[in-house]
């Protein structure tokens, strides 16, 4: 099951991922994720970072200068294609970028300050055993930080993205799986909300939290 839903989701985040930055309202939930994990977390400028699920790097690319060395991951070679050509016009030489998929593959070698990922825990079908790939991925005392969606009525995606697992996440259910996988010192705050117009003129209102731990 895994495989196939990791195919669609390649599939699909490879099309789209020329026009993923002309989204205003992709742009602006980047940038209050980015804003909130800067805010929350004591970033330090020799640390080594990951960042999962990285796409076009509209987070990533924020924060690599806060950082000693990213290394930007994503199962998309078109996502990851956007945000090499933006980092190289950018001179971010701290930002590599690496086609990964851990629900298939084994992790990097090398063990991480810090792992971030922005908006893509819902396209992952087991959590909890992602959740114990990124623990042993993180030096001790190592920060994850998670951004997704809150619970809600699957109006986010609506019917026609593929690859959507989860409709967002309740977050003491999500602070209980990453202490199951022996994280320590958790904790949630809302990083943003976007706000969408359904045809019928309907606005809807979706949180976005940010849940912090340590390895
Ligand atoms: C909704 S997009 C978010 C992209 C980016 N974090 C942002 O905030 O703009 C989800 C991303 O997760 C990636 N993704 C989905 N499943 C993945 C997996 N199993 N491993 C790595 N990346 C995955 C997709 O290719 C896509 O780039």
């Amino acid at each position: 099951m895994s495989t196939s839903v990791q195919q669609q989701n390649r599939q699909h985040f490879d099309v789209i991922a020329a026009e993923w930055d002309d989204s205003p309202r992709r742009r602006e939930l980047a940038t209050g994720v980015a804003a909130a994990i800067a805010e929350t977390l004591p970033l330090q400028a020799h640390w080594h970072a990951l960042e999962y699920g990285c796409g076009t790097g509209l987070v990533g690319a924020a924060l690599a200068p806060r950082l000693g060395r990213l290394l930007a991951c994503d199962v998309s070679p078109g996502m990851l294609s956007v945000l090499a050509g933006k980092a190289r016009a950018a001179g971010l030489d701290q930002l590599q970028t690496r086609v990964l998929d851990l629900t298939s593959e084994p992790p990097p070698a090398e063990r991480f300050d810090l792992i971030f990922s922005s908006m893509t825990m819902h396209h992952i079908p087991d959590v909890p055993a992602l959740l114990r790939t990124f623990h042993g991925m993180l030096k001790p005392g190592g920060w994850l930080a998670l951004v997704d969606l809150d619970t809600e009525d699957g109006g986010f995606h609506g019917k026609d993205v593929p690859g959507v697992m989860h409709h967002g996440f309740d977050r003491i259910a999500l602070q209980d799986d990453l202490r199951a996988a022996g994280f320590v010192q958790t904790g949630a705050r809302t990083a943003h909300t976007v706000s969408r117009t359904a045809d019928d003129g309907r606005v809807s209102h979706y949180p976005v939290f940010l849940i912090t731990a340590r390895a």
